[in-house]
């Protein structure tokens, strides 16, 4: 694959897969919302034999994914690989979190992904070489976790839009993936720096209010490293893998998921009523 367009490109997971594409000759478009986040990136991503573009990108807004495609073909022609990767997060509870954040975070995390799909997809199945779609969900998108209920739907959305996606193009040269890690190493849980105005700031008693109230940037703790996650995606693309997880110990918590499925379809089997 020769050609890569990785969105939310200027950090953390998106920083690292923009860097691995890079190290291994491809060139790549780094699209991104934040300007100087798009130009802290390029100091760094120096000394590579691909080339990188860096465009604008708000993936939330479809015409500006289209654009950036464009500029992307007009650069370096066909792309064979498509990271909708960009994403955000609000927390707290589903009952108290406001519309217009509800808003941000589908436009972002779920649109953001269709959108990629629906711009990118017919130019790599009409250029007939073969491509990949990775994109980038999350263990939230395998469970409801407390307190995460707007971004677990929007990445459970974004897993079953990939193993749909993945059941479409299974005729086509074009492979599949969805990422799904646990805590990694990046500025996710900053994420409000890019949020429209809309958007109301945190309550000042919750951690990301305090944070901002003292001007100190919020880090994840015990995550992984976003290079060790971009390492993993490209193995798992070059193997045909749809779902490329990053932490087999969050095993159990899915199988306990299963269990509870499985279970379920006992109560249904052994249901008395009519049919
Ligand atoms: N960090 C984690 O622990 C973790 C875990 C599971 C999944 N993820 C997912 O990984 C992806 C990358 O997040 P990250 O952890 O690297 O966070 P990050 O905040 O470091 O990087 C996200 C990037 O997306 C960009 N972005 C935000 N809104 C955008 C928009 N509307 N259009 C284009 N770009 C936009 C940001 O500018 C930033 O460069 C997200 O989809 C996130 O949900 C992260």
């Amino acid at each position: 694959m020769k050609t890569a367009f990785v969105t939310g490109g200027a950090s953390g997971i998106g920083l690292a897969l923009v860097e691995a594409c890079l190290a291994r000759g491809m060139n790549v478009a780094l699209a991104d919302i934040e300007a100087s986040a798009r130009t802290r990136a390029a100091e760094m991503l120096t000394g590579h034999t691909g080339q990188l573009l860096l465009v604008p990108c708000d993936v939330a807004d479809r015409a500006s994914v289209a654009a950036a495609r464009d500029a992307t073909i007009a650069a370096f022609g066909p792309i064979h690989l498509l990271c909708n990767n960009a994403g955000v997060g609000t927390g707290g509870r589903i009952d108290t979190v406001p519309p217009p954040a509800w808003e941000w975070l589908m436009g972002v995390n779920l649109m953001g992904v269709v959108h990629g799909i629906t711009e990118f997809v017919p130019h790599m199945k009409a250029h007939g070489e073969p491509g990949h779609i990775v994109n980038t969900g999350s263990m939230a998108g395998m469970n409801g976790f407390r307190g995460m209920g707007p971004y677990c739907a929007s990445k459970a959305a974004v897993v079953s839009l990939s193993e749909a996606l993945a059941a479409e193009l299974a005729d086509t040269a074009l492979g599949v993936s969805v990422l799904c890690p646990g805590s990694v190493n990046t500025r996710f849980y900053e994420s409000r720096r890019n949020a429209p105005e809309t958007v109301p700031p945190p309550p000042p008693n919750s951690r990301e209010g305090r944070a901002i109230a003292e001007g100190r940037p919020i880090t994840i703790d015990h995550g992984i490293s976003p290079r060790e996650v971009a390492a993993r995606v490209l193995h798992g693309i070059a193997a045909g893998d749809l779902y490329i997880f990053t932490h087999p110990e969050m095993r159990s918590m899915i199988d306990d998921r299963h269990a509870r499925l499985s279970a379920a379809f006992d109560q249904a089997a052994t249901f008395p009523g009519d049919r």
